[in-house]
């Protein structure tokens, strides 16, 4: 997590490196900093406690000058969000200033060791070690920043991206990265740096995607220089964005949710295209057909994910093992990659990801890969680790997803999943042609059917004035509808802080029946699928404890209408294919329950959007 961005060129210095820290906020906003070489050879470090509108605040009287700088909004792992521990960090000379987005494993050891060569601390960080040690190395070896910067990541052990300057330089900035995305943006007379492209767009198309442990030398009026920690040059490969500036603002919503639950029938479109063709006959997944021998000999499929992530992975489970006749197993990556998983060449790991830079989903990849699997990638963020480090994969391709919550992603996700399924079905002939026929036919219809869906938004922000001040709710689903459940409760518990559980609506009984009673609502998936009459018993065991009851059903229901409070219904799918359409009213219900309390969906406490500490 944390943003970082730096920029060289012409032009207002402090204008590029806010705008471009407002496109990162999304990575962490407990506090934002910002250090500018001025003309006169100084460094002004600004920094702050809170969002990025609160360091413009405090900039406002500030000296701004300035020919080159970096920045950062930070989302704290070592030390309180604090002005002290916000970046960027200074060396104790003063003559260095850095921002980091990562952890420093062995900043303890490093720190003992600095402080007793004499150096002093003034932050609780792990950064402020990096710097300290950047100095130490630069005064005791007499050597230059980059030689300095390069030695001291060689000591480092853990996760950097960051990016330098120094005094009296303000022709150079030297930027590194290890675990920790790092993207650099070549303008015709500026360069720019960030964690991903969305500062950079506005002003270029042409980056460079950093490997690890390789250290960028950008320097003004030269061309960009990449080495390795030994100091060897490597190639630069230039990549043209596709991304829009369009893509990165709020087109007339009042939040990037509300926005990315609104683009849901045309990223889902998106996700489609070219991918169900011959009017639904036939299943191209390039990464599928690519690797055809790895798919037949398949015996086990391994799902590693986070979060929503590993919610659209359980329905992949469901999947998979209903098309394709394969044993799935679902992990979260985080409890992987300390289990000693038993992997070996048989088995297929997918990695699910929207940001394709989690620590721990990156973590089990490279143990998988390790053990011989073939690891295949699902993600959205083009050029991002996790694609980079997959032996093959699927983009969702849904566009940048701003808001901390998932939405789009998810049902891209899912939709990835359901094409992926059919289409190893397809190559292992475990479902017969007409059926695959069938499917693709109603994929082709989802995007207009979710638009339908869409139309229940002003009854969802009605009913969700009746249920604002619960202080608890179940979330309840069967089958397909089951993990429908679980991403309905992390939704609506993440952006609301209502807390939310999602169960099986059958285990119920075993437990969290005990919790029903007129103030515990519970919101449960039932739509007309083979478990229809099952769930039908537990919306009565509900009903008969004295609980409310929203739920989700296929249009037309009458059953449920008669027993539950309300009813939202959404049309009739084949089973495998409801959980796009159901989540729909279960992501707009929850944003309207945070917005009547008055949270900040985009942003929720605590949260960062992408998760690049373990
Ligand atoms: C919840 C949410 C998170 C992410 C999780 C994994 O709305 O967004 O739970 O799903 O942090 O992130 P990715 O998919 O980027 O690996």
């Amino acid at each position: 997590m944390c943003g970082i961005v730096g920029y060289l060129g012409e032009g207002n210095v402090y204008d590029v490196l806010v705008k471009g820290l407002h496109r990162l906020e999304y990575r962490g906003y407990d506090s934002a900093g910002i250090a500018l070489v001025n003309p006169n050879g100084n460094i002004n470090i600004y920094k702050t406690m809170g969002k990025v509108d609160n360091l413009e605040k405090f900039c406002q009287d500030k000296d701004l000058k300035a020919l080159a700088g970096i920045a950062h909004t930070r989302w704290a792992t070592h030390g309180e969000p604090s002005d002290n521990n916000a970046h960027p960090h200074f060396s104790d000379d003063g003559e260095i200033a850095l921002v980091h987005n990562g952890t420093i494993e062995n900043y303890k050891l490093l720190k003992d060791a600095l402080i007793q060569h004499g150096c002093q601390f003034h932050s609780e960080t792990d950064t402020e070690v990096l710097v300290q040690l950047i100095e130490y190395v630069k005064l005791t070896n007499k050597c230059s920043l980059l030689d300095a910067v390069r030695e001291a990541l060689k000591q480092v052990i853990g996760a950097y991206a960051i990016a330098v300057i120094e005094k009296n330089n303000p022709d150079t900035i030297i930027a590194a990265r290890k675990s920790s995305p790092l993207v650099i943006g070549i303008g015709e007379d500026a360069t720019f740096l960030a964690s991903d492209a969305t500062p950079i767009v506005e002003y270029t198309k042409n980056v460079v995607y950093l490997k690890d442990e390789e250290v960028a030398v950008i320097r003004r009026g030269k061309p960009l220089k990449l080495v390795n920690l030994d100091n060897e040059e490597t190639n630069i490969d230039v990549t043209t964005l596709k991304l829009s500036i369009s893509q990165l603002e709020k087109g007339g919503y009042p939040h990037f949710m509300l926005k990315e639950i609104f683009e849901q029938p045309s990223t889902l479109r998106d996700c489609i295209r070219g991918r169900v063709v011959e009017d639904g006959k036939r299943i191209m997944l390039n990464g599928v057909n690519d690797n055809k021998e790895r798919f037949l000999k398949a015996k086990r499929v391994v799902f590693v994910a986070c979060g929503t992530s590993w919610h659209a992975a359980l329905l992949g489970k469901y999947l998979i093992q209903d098309m394709c006749h394969l044993p799935v197993e679902v992990e979260y990556a985080s409890e992987f990659r300390y289990s000693n998983p038993v992997l070996d060449e048989h088995d297929i790991v997918i990695a699910i990801s929207q940001s394709g830079e989690t620590a721990d989903t990156l973590a089990a990849i490279k143990m998988a890969r390790k053990a011989g699997s073939f690891v295949y990638g699902i993600s959205n963020v083009v050029g991002s680790s996790i694609p980079r480090e997959t032996h093959s994969g699927t983009y969702i391709h849904v566009g940048p997803e701003i808001g901390v919550a998932s939405t789009k992603a998810f049902t891209g996700q899912v939709m990835v999943l359901t094409m992926l399924a059919l289409s190893i079905a397809q190559l292992k002939n475990t479902l017969p042609q007409e059926k695959i026929n069938e499917l693709g036919k109603y994929i082709l219809q989802i995007p207009d059917l979710v638009e339908q869906v869409l139309k229940l938004n002003e009854k969802i922000e009605r009913l969700s004035l009746i249920y604002t001040y619960a202080r608890n709710f179940l979330y309840l689903g069967r089958g397909y509808s089951y993990p429908v459940a679980l991403e309905g409760a992390l939704k609506l518990k993440e952006i609301s802080y209502i807390h939310a559980e999602g169960y099986p609506a059958a285990e119920m009984k075993h437990g969290p029946i005990a919790l029903i009673d007129e103030e515990m609502p519970s919101v449960i998936i039932a739509p007309k699928d083979h478990l229809y009459d099952k769930i039908v018993n537990n919306v009565q065991q509900v009903k008969a404890r004295g609980g409310n009851i929203i739920a989700i059903v296929t249009e037309g229901d009458k059953v449920i209408k008669n027993i539950a409070d309300h009813v939202l219904e959404v049309p009739e799918m084949p089973e495998c294919l409801t959980p796009i359409i159901s989540s729909i009213p279960l992501q707009l219900l929850s944003y309207y329950i945070a917005i009547n309390k008055g949270k900040n969906v985009d942003m929720p406490r605590n949260l960062a959007k992408s998760v690049t500490v373990e």
